[in-house]
């Protein structure tokens, strides 16, 4: 088990298209290890692979101990819209207040292979949306008005060094 470095926007590894996880081996088991270190070590309570550079459909989600693996997974249904403040640890230090469903339905498989299907609400229906949203390339700063997103860009850009 390791832990790997995190992606921080505007880092292109965020933005890749990922894959479907097709074989549930070892290796599989040995990253979601790994994401679980890293999230851990950040004090996340959740990372998707891309923010480890790895362009494959899998998250890892910790929240009041609902620990979970989940491998290529698709929201099958939203409902209502509420405002939430949300983080990033790609976008460390930086709390928007953006809108997610109240409620999803979400299917995925675990690191097993065995597949799961749920319906969430409150705070854990916005962490997985979070997480899931990582997975299709969108990111925090997709979902915040056009004047903040032009703002944190630019203060991303500079933080990382360029201009
Ligand atoms: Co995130």
């Amino acid at each position: 088990m390791a832990v790997r470095t995190i992606c921080v926007y505007p880092d292109a590894a965020l933005r890749r298209e990922t894959e479907d996880v097709t074989v549930f081996d070892d290796e599989l088991k040995a990253l979601a290890a790994d994401m679980f270190d890293t999230m851990y070590e950040s004090e996340g309570i959740g990372l998707a692979a891309p923010q480890i550079g790895v362009s494959k459909k899998i998250v890892v989600i910790d929240y009041r101990g609902d620990k979970n693996v989940l491998v290529n997974p698709v929201i099958t249904a939203e409902e209502g819209s509420v405002t939430r403040e949300e983080g990033c640890l790609s976008f460390p230090g930086i709390y928007e207040k953006v809108e997610s469903p109240e409620k999803i339905s979400v299917e995925y498989f675990d690191e097993n292979g065995e597949k799961h299907v749920r319906e969430l609400d409150g705070f854990t229906a916005c962490v997985f949306h979070h997480e899931i949203d990582h997975l299709n390339g969108r990111l925090l700063i997709d979902r915040v008005s056009p004047l903040k997103r032009a703002f944190l860009k630019k203060k991303m850009t500079k933080r990382a060094g360029g201009r």
